[in-house]
């Protein structure tokens, strides 16, 4: 699909044509352009939990206070950030020294440079890179899942607690977002919510 078409025709699907399962592939091929997302300082923040199993799928149901597009979703995919992203800078990088790309002691001065980033502007910094880096991470999901063919709803609209349990999420990662991904089930045709004229959010170099 054309880009501009892409990113127009990109809606929030309403509900899903139930029992529709997502084959593997389709997830595999997303997934391996989503790599492809900036991140800072490149340390890809994003995870991912792809939940396709009807007993798992349905506590997270449960956990979005039971929104019938959850229980319809082909699967349903919990975005989260790592706010401890910075401490794989050395793992990240280590590629790049190997190859002779950067010398040692440059890759010790972007792991010391990227780590007192971080701990400098300390915990509240690490949770709102989580979330940026994984929102940004979670948008090319979907542009890319709807290239594909596939519909897609962001849903924020879920008990985060209810949700670690569920999915068993560690402490250090922090839920985004949840995409709820099938076909959509177009038949009720609804119009696409108003937009704001660009002057509106947009101001020149100044407000
Ligand atoms: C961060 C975020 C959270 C959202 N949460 C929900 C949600 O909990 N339930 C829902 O039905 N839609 C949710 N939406 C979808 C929005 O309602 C939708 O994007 C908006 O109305 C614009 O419609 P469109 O995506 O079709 O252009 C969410 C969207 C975003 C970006």
């Amino acid at each position: 699909m054309e880009f501009t078409e892409l990113v127009k025709t990109r809606r929030s699907a309403a509900k899903f044509i139930p029992d529709l399962s997502i084959p593997q592939e389709v997830l595999d091929d997303i997934f391996q352009l989503v790599k492809y997302t900036p991140s800072a300082f490149n340390l890809q923040h994003a995870r991912y939990v792809v939940v396709t199993d009807p007993s798992v799928k349905d506590k997270v149901y449960e956990a979005t206070g039971k929104q019938h597009k959850v229980k319809t979703a082909s699967a349903a995919i919990l975005v989260l950030g790592d706010t401890l992203a910075y401490q794989e800078a050395g793992q990240i990088n280590e590629g790049l020294m190997h190859l002779g790309i950067l010398s040692k002691q440059e890759y010790d001065l972007t792991i010391q440079s990227v780590t007192d980033f971080y701990l400098q502007r300390g915990e509240t910094f690490m949770r709102e890179e989580a979330i940026r880096n994984a929102s940004l991470s979670a948008m090319s999901f979907m542009l890319i899942a709807k290239d594909k063919g596939w519909d897609t709803c962001p849903i924020i609209g879920f008990n985060p607690e209810q949700m670690r349990q569920a999915l068993n999420v560690p402490d250090h990662l922090v839920p985004a977002l949840l995409i709820a991904i099938g076909k959509e089930d177009t038949t009720s045709g609804r119009p696409r919510g108003y937009r704001k004229p660009v002057g509106e959010f947009v101001t020149t170099n100044s407000f």
